[in-house]
């Protein structure tokens, strides 16, 4: 499960004592414990934390009937909290080049009529959808965050969202992924189009919606 290195900021008191405790979550995807138990046995470590979860759960839940894409099943933890979110008439595709990975998300998750899984490289699967939309994506991969951005923010439309986590530094960011952060978070930042909000929070996220905004107001431009 992946881990935020750095220490909240701006927090003081005892948080697990306070009903703000954002550890705390009364509903967790009922498959969790086994798709967690099959990570540990397979040495999986990359997994969505649960505050990750419960954030795309009510993403999810915001859009009824809704049509979403995650990027990177790895062995199903966003996946089961994007399901745990979604109403019945909602559609999850979710994608992994990793079939080994898949197999476990797809025994625990795959029973669900609403998820589709496929197991293929990501860029690839992002060129071939071109005509289609999605009301929210999960990028949890390289394609679709740190390459294969144009195309991938390009399947949203007015209020649909864009979502991405590991921004806040951790021990296990594989090589040149600290060097990619900046430049992700410019490209989105600096784009017309599209409201965005960092989130310093959980393994650090950044929630991004396409509006009709041509330019934002600068602080440093009066
Ligand atoms: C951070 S993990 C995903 C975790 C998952 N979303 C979750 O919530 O637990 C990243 C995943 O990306 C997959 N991956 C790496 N390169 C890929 C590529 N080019 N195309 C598709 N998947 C890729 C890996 O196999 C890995 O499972």
């Amino acid at each position: 499960m992946r881990q935020r290195a750095a220490a909240e900021p701006g927090r003081v008191g005892r948080q697990d004592e306070s009903p703000m405790n954002d550890n705390e979550f009364r509903c967790r995807p009922r498959s969790l414990v086994a798709i967690q138990a099959d990570a540990e046995r397979i040495g999986f470590g990359m997994g969505s934390e649960a505050k990750t979860g419960a954030f795309l759960a009510a993403l999810a839940a915001s859009k009824p009937g809704g049509r979403f894409l995650e990027l990177g099943t790895g062995v199903g933890h966003g996946t089961a909290w994007i399901l745990e979110g979604a109403d019945p008439a909602s559609r999850l595709d979710t994608v992994d080049s990793d079939g080994n990975a898949v197999a476990i998300a797809r025994r625990h998750l795959g029973t669900d009529p609403r998820v589709t899984f496929h197991v293929m490289d990501g860029a690839e699967f992002i060129k071939g959808l071109k005509s289609t939309n999605y009301d929210f994506i999960y990028a949890d991969t390289w394609p679709g965050k740190f390459t294969h951005l144009d195309e991938t923010l390009s399947l949203l439309r007015l209020g649909e969202i864009y979502v991405v986590d590991d921004l806040l530094p951790q021990s296990n960011w594989p090589d040149g992924h600290s060097l990619r952060v900046p430049l992700l978070l410019d490209a989105i930042e600096s784009r017309q189009g599209f409201a965005s909000v960092k989130l310093a929070w959980a393994s650090g996220l950044l929630l991004v919606v396409r509006n009709a905004a041509q330019q934002c107001n600068r602080p440093d431009s009066g």
